[in-house]
């Protein structure tokens, strides 16, 4: 009988996804929504039918499910993939248990213009696509039996809204959150540590309550702090405070001895529980993340991090994932930040926006020194339909949410209020620029507000000339960093953005002498006729420069805090210096698919401690060619070359150089590389000329992960010859079948040109390489992928999926 009830209770459970009312219930709300094309303004009301809607989970990104096309209205700048309108439904049921609770929902991003419902009444509008934004619901629900419906109508039609891909939909998670009538309000806790010190830590914890009961109450509140295993550290209990109709602000200061501090390297975080109770019952809990570290930027040194003096090394990063679009993946996030970590990479520009949630969880995890973006644009608009034209009506509440929402991520050092704005150029710079620091003084004195600027004639600069900024950052410009601390006296720098160099991975032009830049005009532009550029780091943006030339200059100007490399990985849009169909950036220094150009090398040799040795070009070339051979190496004092055994001299690099390189006289065999240090062997490195194509090789980045519908497992697949080197220019068109509990949710080669879908069951093989990414479903057991090619043998390999 005990048995029975139990099981009904689990149905129960599972039928509403609500268990037995606790203080405060936050609910996975991204199951089961329905969707359309359909623009039927009746889908607000319960009664639509919307049975031959297609079902599916959020987040969701309809256009990376579309087909590249010159057509469409965003343009390959916004990453020629369809755009326009669409409805999201959603049908659940509330228990009784949760008529006196306060019930929220809540969207982390809807790419644009949402409009939501629920049953019928109007609930509001954000244009912006990048804002989390949440809604009160208990006024219009039905509880029991009945259901309520939740209608979403999202519209991204106005094209171009965006200089680079933006996805449509509601990309990001949402959630239920219940509470009781008188709760933490939405990123109602704040925790700051004012004092930091090796023997101790001031942490004080700001409370934000919410009162819906309509008259003024009594309450407790607890802070406690816990260290990461989820120990009690310490805990502090405020009594009989008073609680007036509406809102509450409360304060509280807890003490650390001894805290571990949160730095790149040991990215130690504690937790802050927050509680409140009334007349001893707990009537909501609540946590934060807390990192304790303290920092300072100087004038003449840059940045220090808890007293060490560090240089940042970041990477600029759009929010895409690639093969899955804009659409939120956790472990495709984590995966790009381990790509970029193993690199050496210690930070994070959110270019140009308010990033999802999670991927700030993620640098807090890792130890990423974030700049957090709002902007790209204020009123004077960079795309005919941008969000230029809701400045005005929403700038400020966006911000204000942004900064509330991100304040408690440790990772965060600086808020950028801008990128390249117009208005830098205009006096209107100045007033702009006042009120937006402003509001972010306002809700979070305890990092730098800086935005990316572009003039660095002090003069010309209003966002300068407004002296409301704590940090300049300056996009490109590097020439120009020598006459900074004498042009801008006394202020801080960081290079907001570097590099734009442009690279196509694998692909290798000779001879590579001078930097080519692209030309002013796409149309004067000179082409390779299969819209790569090449992999030696030589070509870049006119506004930029390669990679070693941007980083020797941040590396020698010691005042400048650091960089943010434009851009880590290669994002969908913005093709430059191509026009169609190109359809993706070039700027990354890993590619689309997360494979690693050359250059990632140069960087891990200079920003990591590990050995590197890194050979390039490959070794397929024609018989008597001069081939420029280069070497990143790192940890040795020199590098000798060797073809067929025959050594081709030694080379080191001088002080501002990042390779060292060989004209060699092509013959086929292979060229193998020896790193020294005090004449013993560092590391060997070896390319051989490979054979014909002869088989696929398929490999996973993991091959056991969760089965909670999410997991990823990103598969690699090599076309090799018959002794397995990799056939450096082989494109063949890959065919995949997958057996078992999980499906291919994306496939891409990182070819910028490539106007294959993602969404397919084959690829062609870019310079050897191509990538399935598979997911876990719910069950629990095993995936076997099967790669096949005419011509070639197929390999096959297991992913196991475990609870
Ligand atoms: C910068 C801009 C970035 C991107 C980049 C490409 O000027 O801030 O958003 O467009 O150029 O090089």
């Amino acid at each position: 009988m005990k048995k029975f009830f139990y099981i009904l209770l689990l149905i129960a459970i599972s039928i509403d996804g609500f268990a037995q009312p606790k203080s405060r219930e936050t609910i996975n709300f991204n199951k089961s929504w329905k969707f359309s094309f359909e623009n039927n303004e009746k889908a607000i009301t319960n009664q639509f039918n919307d049975a031959n809607w297609r079902v599916l989970n959020l987040p969701h990104d309809w256009s990376i499910e579309g087909q590249f096309s010159e057509q469409h209205l965003s343009t390959t700048q916004g990453g020629a993939l369809p755009t326009g309108l669409a409805w999201y439904r959603k049908s659940f049921s509330m228990p009784m248990t949760a008529q006196n609770k306060v019930v929220w929902i809540e969207f982390d991003g809807v790419y644009r213009n949402s409009e939501v419902w629920i049953n019928g009444h109007y609930l509001g509008k954000r244009p912006s696509g990048y804002t989390s934004f949440r809604y009160g619901l208990s006024k219009f629900l039905k509880f029991g039996k009945e259901k309520n419906i939740i209608a979403v109508k999202v519209d991204n039609s106005e094209q171009p809204n965006s200089r680079w891909y933006t996805g449509s939909g509601i990309y990001r998670n949402v959630r239920l959150v219940i509470t009781s009538q008188i709760a933490i309000d939405k990123w109602g806790v704040f925790a700051t540590t004012p004092k930091v010190s090796q023997e101790e830590a001031e942490i004080k914890v700001e409370v934000n309550l919410l009162n819906r009961a309509k008259k003024n109450q009594v309450v407790d509140i607890q802070n406690i702090i816990v260290d990461s295993g989820g120990k009690v550290i310490v805990s502090e209990h405020t009594k009989n405070l008073s609680l007036k109709d509406s809102t509450g602000k409360y304060f509280q200061l807890l003490k650390i001895k001894k805290p571990q501090l949160w730095s790149i390297e040991k990215p130690y975080l504690y937790k802050v529980i927050t509680k409140v109770f009334q007349q001893n019952h707990e009537i909501d809990v609540y946590e934060s993340t807390l990192g304790i570290r303290f920092f300072n930027i100087e004038t003449e040194k840059g940045f220090s991090l808890n007293g060490k003096p560090t240089k940042i090394q970041g990477v600029c990063m759009h929010h895409d994932l690639g093969a899955l679009g804009a659409a939120v993946n956790v472990r495709a996030m984590e995966r790009q930040l381990e790509i970029l970590k193993a690199m050496g990479c210690n930070g994070i520009r959110t270019a140009h926006n308010p990033p999802a949630p999670e991927i700030l969880d993620l640098c807090d995890k890792m130890g990423f020194i974030v700049m957090d973006e709002a902007f790209d644009m204020w009123k004077k608009r960079k795309s005919k339909k941008d969000y230029s034209s809701d400045w005005t009506a929403w700038h400020q509440k966006d911000l204000e949410d942004f900064i509330k929402r991100d304040r408690n991520h440790p990772s965060i050092f600086m808020w950028s209020i801008g990128n390249e704005i117009r208005e830098q150029f205009d006096s209107t710079g100045i007033t702009i620029t006042k009120e937006l620091a402003q509001i972010v003084k306002k809700l979070d004195n305890t990092r730098l507000v800086t935005s990316a600027l572009t003039e660095n004639v002090p003069d010309k600069n209003f966002i300068f000339q407004s002296g409301a900024l704590d940090l300049l950052g300056f996009n490109y410009k590097h020439e120009g960093y020598t006459d900074f601390l004498k042009n801008f006296p006394n202020q801080k720098f960081i290079a907001s953005e570097t590099a734009s160099a442009l690279e196509s991975r694998g692909r290798y032009e000779m001879p590579q002498e001078n930097i080519q830049f692209s030309s002013r005009d796409v149309k004067t532009q000179t082409r390779n006729a299969d819209w790569t550029t090449s992999a030696y780091d030589n070509v870049a943006a006119y506004w930029g420069t390669t990679h070693e030339e941007a980083w020797k200059a941040v590396k020698n100007a010691h005042f400048i805090s650091g960089t943010y490399v434009w851009t880590g990985f290669d994002y969908l849009g913005e093709p430059h210096p191509y026009p169609w169909p190109a359809r993706s950036s070039y700027f990354g220094i890993i590619d689309l698919a997360g494979f690693p150009k050359d250059v990632y090398y140069m960087y891990q040799s200079e920003w990591t401690e590990k050995p590197v040795l890194h050979l390039l070009p490959h070794w397929n070339w024609e018989k008597g060619k001069t081939v420029e051979v280069w070497a990143y190496y790192s940890q040795a004092d020199e590098v000798e070359l060797f073809l067929n055994d025959k050594s081709l001299g030694i080379r080191k690099k001088g002080v501002n150089d990042f390779h060292v390189k060989w004209s060699v006289n092509y013959e086929v065999g292979t060229l193998k590389a020896v790193s020294r240090k005090d004449g013993k062997i560092v590391l060997t490195e070896e390319v051989k000329t490979a054979g014909k194509a002869f088989k696929i090789k398929l490999s996973a980045d993991r091959q056991s992960i969760k089965a909670n519908g999410e997991d990823l497992s990103f598969i690699k697949v090599s076309i090799v010859d018959e002794n397995g080197n990799l056939v450096p220019e082989a494109n063949h068109l890959v065919n995949f079948s997958l057996e078992g509990v999980g499906s291919i949710v994306g496939v891409d080669n990182g070819y910028q040109a490539s106007l294959e879908p993602f969404k397919a069951n084959y690829r062609r093989a870019f310079n050897g390489l191509c990538l399935a990414i598979v997911q876990a479903s719910e069950k629990v057991g095993k995936i076997t992928l099967k790669a096949s090619a005419e011509g070639l043998q197929s390999d096959t390999i297991m992913i196991e999926t475990t609870k």
